[in-house]
């Protein structure tokens, strides 16, 4: 089996301080099989990846913009990021899809970028509750798949991370049984947009994971790892969730 990829998404938390839990986290791995990453915010991804060098932690960023540079006052690039010590990149999160009108155009132009500066693209999709009550959870995440992935994905690493946007951050998560059905619809097309590509990236699950819950949903059909958001901030939470996977 397929080790499990484990991110934590730290969003606009932390402050140097905040590297102890880093260094907390990298301390704590034990021998856990799982591939782990952070993504801080974008002004501690170099002193994180400083502080987790020669650990097998990796780091990431939460979103990036999609030209190499230019006049595009306070965005960063995914060859800044790369720059900066990152690995991984957090793309089309619902809250940038929400708060800044990302299209499934824009986050496949970032995840272009990401690819180009060596990155690799933890692409996230999502329904919102009133789209699950109106029976489109399954049609609005595999068309964001579908708009967000492009084709110069086949053959590189990459991720998606199903996260529906009523259980990010509430406390609520789908039952085991509807985190499988979407996670199928996902695998699915994965292979139906990048051929036998498609079948080989792992499919994360997002949305209040947290220690208690960690090991059942990392334990589901076609659950290839997590990303996490609250229960990431703190070393111990997250390697709560760890010892799941
Ligand atoms: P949460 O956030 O774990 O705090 O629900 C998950 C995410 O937004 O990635």
């Amino acid at each position: 089996m397929a080790a499990k990829l484990v991110v934590g998404n730290w969003k606009m938390n932390g402050l140097g301080a905040a590297l102890d839990e880093a260094r907390a986290v990298a301390s704590g791995l034990g021998a856990t099989s799982a591939r782990v990453g952070l993504c801080p915010p974008a002004t501690l991804v170099e002193r994180m990846a400083r502080a987790l060098a020669g650990t097998p932690v990796l780091v990431g960023g939460q979103d990036c913009r999609a030209e190499v540079s230019g006049a595009f006052t306070g965005d960063v690039s995914a060859e800044m990021l790369a720059d900066a010590g990152a690995a991984l990149v957090i793309l089309g999160h619902s809250e940038r899809r929400a708060g800044y009108g990302e299209t499934d155009a824009l986050v496949a132009a970032k995840v272009e970028a990401a690819l180009r500066a060596g990155l690799e693209p933890i692409v996230c999709v999502g329904e919102t509750l009133a789209e699950r009550e109106a029976g489109r959870a399954l049609a609005v995440v595999t068309g964001q798949v579908r708009g967000s992935l492009p084709a110069a994905l086949a053959g590189r690493a990459f991720s998606l991370a199903y996260e529906p946007v009523w259980a990010i951050g509430t406390g609520l998560t789908p039952t085991i049984a509807q985190i499988e059905e979407v996670h199928a619809a996902v695998r699915a097309e994965l292979v139906s947009v990048l051929g036998p590509a498609g079948a080989r990236a792992p499919i994360l699950y997002g949305g209040s994971v947290k220690p208690s819950n960690a090991a059942e949903i990392l334990s589901a059909a076609e659950v290839g790892g997590a990303l996490v958001g609250g229960a990431s901030l703190k070393a111990q939470d997250f390697l709560g969730i760890l010892a799941g996977a």
